[in-house]
């Protein structure tokens, strides 16, 4: 199977996702991959998750924190900004407080609480989380890159999905739980029992996005979730644990993309002893990794001169990919 097979044999697959640790070419394989299915006709938007996000030094266009950018015919690239999202939380739970007790202002001790919730590390996380469910949710584009994070954070990632939703689970229960015997008691106020409601409601519309969202995640008939490892031994072994981790969680692997190797014409002329060390351990690890991962193995991509920036370069990457772009 070849990349361009996976994309024609699967059509329904819509979200694609490029995992791998940091550097080996996600963001690349991303851009590439967003451009040869824009060229196809289709509208596609790749996305960042990852807070260091380079998708704006790949397209060479500044388009962070400003929702989805039209990079050429339906090609759209967007970078998130937690921060920005952060602090439009921040000001929710104010108005939140203001309607609810009536205040002009928000007492100092609850804003220090509010300050201080904010620069939790797991917030950006879950901001981003928050920001990729509307994205996915809104449905306006035929396909969705997720320019993923370094494989730990991914795995992060998802695992959070399996999180919230245990937890938001938990706390519907509860809820449910407290009402029936808030009514049993007849304790409750009127108001006060729209108000539970209310809460319940807005914990089973979270729930539903989630569901939404790490459902995707999981499903092979949805997701293409592609592997990057490059011809070194410790990019291998890494690879398998992180392809056992991804199996731990449901996640369903269309195939492995071999980066940066070396190319092999460049062995018939006169070069660097240098150079022809790296091709030989290449070699090994090559064959290495046709027999662990073997049949998977979708495609090689050769070692460009330059680093992938700008839509010419994009191009070149594509065709390599995909095998022609028309
Ligand atoms: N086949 C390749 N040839 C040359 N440069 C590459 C190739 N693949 C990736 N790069 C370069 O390597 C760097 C890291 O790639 P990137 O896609 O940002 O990795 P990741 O998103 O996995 O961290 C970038 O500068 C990119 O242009
Ligand atoms: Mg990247």
């Amino acid at each position: 199977m070849s990349m361009r097979e996976v994309f024609e044999k699967n059509p329904d697959r819509r979200y694609i996702m490029f995992g791998g640790k940091g550097g080996l070419g996600k963001t690349t394989f991303s851009a590439a991959a967003a451009y040869w299915l824009a060229k196809q006709g289709y509208k596609v938007l790749v996305f960042s998750v990852d807070p260091q996000a380079s998708l704006s030094d790949i397209f060479k266009r500044d388009i962070f924190g400003k929702g989805a950018v039209e990079i050429m015919q339906n090609l759209y690239a967007q970078e998130i900004d937690a921060d920005q999202r952060i602090h439009e939380y921040q000001e929710e739970i104010r108005q939140k407080i203001r309607d609810m007790y009536g205040m002009e202002e928000i007492p100092e001790e609850i804003e220090n609480y509010i300050q201080a919730a904010a620069a939790e590390p797991a917030m950006e996380e879950s901001a981003i989380f928050d920001e990729v469910v509307d994205i996915v949710v809104g449905g306006k584009y035929d396909y969705y890159i997720y320019d993923l994070v370094p494989l730990g954070h991914a795995l992060y990632y998802l695992s959070m999905a399996s999180v919230y939703d245990q937890w938001i689970d938990k706390i519907t229960a509860l809820r449910t739980e407290m009402e029936e015997y808030a009514q049993v008691a007849a304790v409750m106020q009127r108001d006060k029992e729209s108000e539970e409601d209310q809460i319940l409601k807005e914990l089973q519309y979270i729930k539903t996005r989630i569901n939404t969202s790490s459902g995707i995640l999981t499903d092979k008939q949805k997701t293409a979730f592609f592997f990057v490892v490059t011809p070194e031994e410790m990019i291998i072994l890494d690879t398998k644990k992180a392809a056992g981790l991804f199996a731990k969680f449901d996640v369903p692997l269309s195939g492995y993309i071999v980066n940066r190797v070396i190319p092999e014409e460049l062995r018939g002329g006169n070069i660097p002893e240098y150079l022809r060390n790296r091709m030989e351990m290449q070699k090994k690890y090559l064959a290495e990794i046709d027999q662990v991962f073997g049949g998977e193995v979708l495609a090689r991509i050769p070692e460009f001169e330059r680093d992938i920036t700008g839509l010419p370069m994009i191009e070149r990457m594509a065709e390599v990919m995909f095998g022609g772009v028309q």
